[in-house]
């Protein structure tokens, strides 16, 4: 193993494999957004290409996932079309002993929980750096807003003891735009005691859309780690 980044990229192959390998043909699958999940998604076109995987249809949660679904072959339907989603698979910023998580690094966690909340099996795929003991101890809570509505939103956030600060692009001058162009606050809180609690208040400010606590929704959580140089996948 040459180095840290390395490593990472790894872990995140083989916790995504895991996870694509754990659909079965004629599935309607949840494909999430960031990194870890872009190799679910590419183990999937894998699967299909050889035969072994037949007839599934994917639901994208971002422009991402969509991208990649057609880059890799998988044949996409949306939530108008299906009455169900078998499966879902997707990663996190933060994962607790609870299963629960903060999502939305990637400006994605919107049609993230729609879609990873409809799913019977919501498979959550990350590497081990993403564990922690408590919710927003590594990662603020990313909030949806729409942008006519930034500056009160960012008021109410700090009655609520919450840090604001709008997440800016990067290789873009301004701020960030979601794929419902709309922008991201990133909230730092010094203690999230009560994730469920702080979930309903946050999307209880009007002009919010959703934010990245996700309470009660993982099934399973597939973890990445390197153990004697070699990467394995562990169940939460
Ligand atoms: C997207 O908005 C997020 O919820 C991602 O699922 C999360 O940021 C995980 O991304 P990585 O797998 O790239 O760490």
């Amino acid at each position: 193993m040459s180095t840290g980044a390395d490593a990472v990229k790894l872990m995140k192959q083989q916790v995504g494999k895991a996870a694509a390998d754990r659909v079965q043909s004629g599935s309607i699958v949840g494909l999430g957004t960031g990194s870890t999940t872009a190799y679910a998604i590419q183990y999937l076109g894998d699967r299909i290409k050889s035969g072994d995987l037949k007839d599934i249809k994917g639901i994208p949660t971002s422009f991402q996932a969509s991208v990649l679904a057609k880059q890799y072959g998988i044949p996409l339907t949306t939530l108008d079309e299906v009455d169900r989603i078998h499966i879902a698979i997707d990663g996190a910023d933060e994962v607790d002993p609870q299963k629960q998580l903060i999502k939305g690094g990637g400006a994605a966690h919107t049609r993230e929980k729609v879609v990873d909340g409809l799913a019977e099996l919501f498979i959550v795929v990350v590497d081990r750096s993403k564990l922690v003991e408590r919710l927003g101890s590594t990662f603020p809570v990313p909030i949806e807003v729409l942008p006519m509505a930034v500056t009160p939103v960012m008021r109410a956030l700090e009655k609520l003891g919450g840090k604001p600060e709008l997440r800016m692009g990067v290789k873009k001058d301004g701020p960030v735009i979601t794929d419902q162009g709309n922008m991201v606050l990133d909230v730092t809180f010094a203690n999230i005691s009560n994730p469920a609690e702080l979930e309903k208040t946050l999307n209880n400010i009007p002009g919010v859309l959703e934010n990245g606590i996700f309470v009660d929704l993982a099934n399973v959580i597939l973890i990445g780690e390197i153990q004697d140089g070699q990467p394995i996948v562990r169940e939460m």
